[in-house]
């Protein structure tokens, strides 16, 4: 069954079209992972699926529901979380009243007392791995540390569906790891999740379908496996950033050729 169906969703900023024609369905239960190249649109088209922007053609529905037709403070008692790819907690409260926030005003907020928010918000902070600073501001918690409150906070809204942007970014390989068995846990709880990730090894490892946008446009979909096979992904996404390590290996070429150049030449052993 379809959680969500994207429909012919387009978005243009003045001149510039961010999102053309994008539809695809996200099944519930599923993880899709969305890439594309820098400045392809998966930032905007997490914000017209979480409501922050009404797309300016197509539609996202959910449960039957039109996300345009909902006011944007509603849609996550709706179900649907977001974390934001620049993260802002609220700097003067503590990690764990950043949380009770979110789990005061959530989907299950209504029927949740302020202390059962502080219990959840730390029963969450246990799970993302943040139970020890739970009372620190957020103000001093380190890069990666605010990508976990970040995931805390959506996680306390009781999503049904929860939009991820690059919360990985930053995190060393034991705690993507970690990161990722986080995930695989929320999803196992029954959350669908949408995925943005620059890591391919992260998102071919826990997607069940990945969507590829370049220059807003949707340009495959299907399994991990055959969509990063596919000649036209290897050149579109794969492509530039293989192009940029092939231009960081010249500089680096260029460097040791050089250095060797200044040196005296040993002589034949
Ligand atoms: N609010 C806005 N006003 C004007 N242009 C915007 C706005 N938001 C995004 N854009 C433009 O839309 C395009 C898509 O941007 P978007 O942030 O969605 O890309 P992205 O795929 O998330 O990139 P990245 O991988 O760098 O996060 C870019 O050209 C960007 O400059
Ligand atoms: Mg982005």
């Amino acid at each position: 069954m379809s959680a969500l169906r994207i429909a012919d969703v387009g978005m243009r900023f003045g001149g510039l079209w961010a999102l053309r024609e994008v539809s695809f369905e996200v099944e519930r239960g599923s993880v899709v992972g969305l890439i594309g190249p820098n400045g392809s649109g998966k930032t905007t088209l997490m914000n017209v699926i979480s409501g922050v922007y009404k797309p300016t053609t197509g539609e996202v529905r959910y449960a039957g529901r039109r996300i345009a037709d909902v006011p944007t403070h509603e849609v996550c008692h709706f179900g649907i979380a977001r974390t934001f790819q620049v993260v802002k907690p609220f700097e003067s409260l503590t990690v764990r009243e950043n949380v009770a926030v979110g789990a005061m005003y959530g989907r299950d907020g209504g029927t949740r007392s302020t202390r059962a928010s502080f219990e959840r918000a730390q029963e969450l902070l246990e799970i993302v791995g943040l139970a020890q600073v739970a009372q620190r501001p957020a103000s001093d918690l380190t890069a990666p540390n605010r990508k976990r409150l970040e995931v805390a906070k959506a996680l306390a809204l009781d999503p049904e569906v929860l939009l991820l942007d690059e919360v990985m970014a930053g995190l060393n390989a034991t705690e993507v790891d970690e990161a990722l068995e986080l995930l695989r846990d929320v999803n196992r709880r029954g959350v669908t999740l949408i995925v943005v990730e620059h890591l391919m090894k992260a998102i071919v490892s826990i997607s069940t379908t990945i969507v590829v946008l370049a220059e807003g446009r949707k340009i495959a979909q299907g399994a991990p496996t055959e969509v990063l096979a596919s000649p036209h992904v290897i050149e579109a996404y794969l492509g530039s950033r293989w192009a940029k390590r092939q231009e960081q290996l010249r500089v680096i070429e260029a460097e040791r050729a050089e250095a060797e150049h200044m040196q005296p030449h040993e002589p034949n052993a």
